[in-house]
């Protein structure tokens, strides 16, 4: 079982963290106010998930997940550099300036990507970026669309990408789901594919999707 360090209480770092409490790993759930409760510590996983600050729980992680906004996220982690020495962040965030609605408008880093700046900020961490191209639900319930669903997953160290893919299985991703791409650069094509989730979004509310291959 391995040490989790969760950056960001809300939809994705909650749910993320009761799926993977319950899968058997300790869970930290970074947030800023950590003394504030949430639905997370009401689903019989406490004694495997507790609550500190970010810089805790990036501390206390083997590996760590960055669920907090992307456009605001390079600065922050760049500070943390510290605590995420010698670990793998895995990045799930989207890096979008919003739209007048408040959904995702432009991408903060275009002709570039949010993990490979954090890769190129983070040299002693390895950056392994995924799940970023679904509804949150999705994450933890892959296997409750109609159609196969796609978890893609890039980075530049092959065994994060394996520990990653492990972490993924215990979210009920089978490996037929799981589209290793490459190198971090590609994250730059699955972090541009957030474009079209506020027309979906937009189209059929907040209906559990992802954005896949089929073959
Ligand atoms: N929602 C989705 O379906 C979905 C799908 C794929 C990817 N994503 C990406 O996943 C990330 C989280 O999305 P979400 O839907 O969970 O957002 P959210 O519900 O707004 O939660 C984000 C959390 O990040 C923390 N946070 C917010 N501003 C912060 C700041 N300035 N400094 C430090 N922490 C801050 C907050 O946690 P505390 O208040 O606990 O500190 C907040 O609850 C985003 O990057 C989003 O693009 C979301």
């Amino acid at each position: 079982m391995t040490s989790i360090g969760i950056l960001g209480a809300g939809r994705v770092g909650q749910n993320l963290a009761r799926k993977l409490a319950a899968a058997g790993h300790h869970v930290v759930l970074g947030r800023r106010r950590p003394q504030e409760k949430t639905a997370a510590s009401a689903v019989g996983v406490e004694s495997r998930l507790s609550f500190a600050d970010q810089r805790t729980a990036a501390r206390t992680g083997d590996i760590v997940i960055n669920a907090t906004p992307g456009g605001s996220a390079l600065e922050r982690l760049t500070d943390l550099r510290t605590e995420l020495a010698g670990k793998i962040l895995v990045d799930v965030s989207n890096a979008t300036h919003d739209a007048d609605d408040g959904l995702p408008g432009d991408l903060c880093y275009p002709g570039s990507s949010l993990a490979e700046l954090l890769q190129a900020a983070l040299p002693d961490t390895r950056v392994v970026k995924t799940l970023n191209t679904m509804l949150f639900t999705v994450m933890t319930a892959p296997g409750d669309l109609d159609a196969s669903p796609t978890a893609y997953v890039s980075g530049n160290d092959k065994q994060a990408k394996k520990t990653v893919s492990g972490l993924l299985g215990d979210l009920g991703w089978q490996p037929a789901w799981i589209e290793d791409l490459g190198d971090i650069t590609t994250a730059r094509a699955t972090e541009a594919m957030i474009l079209v989730v506020p027309h979906i979004l937009r189209r059929h509310g907040f209906h559990p999707f992802a954005v896949s291959l089929t073959r």
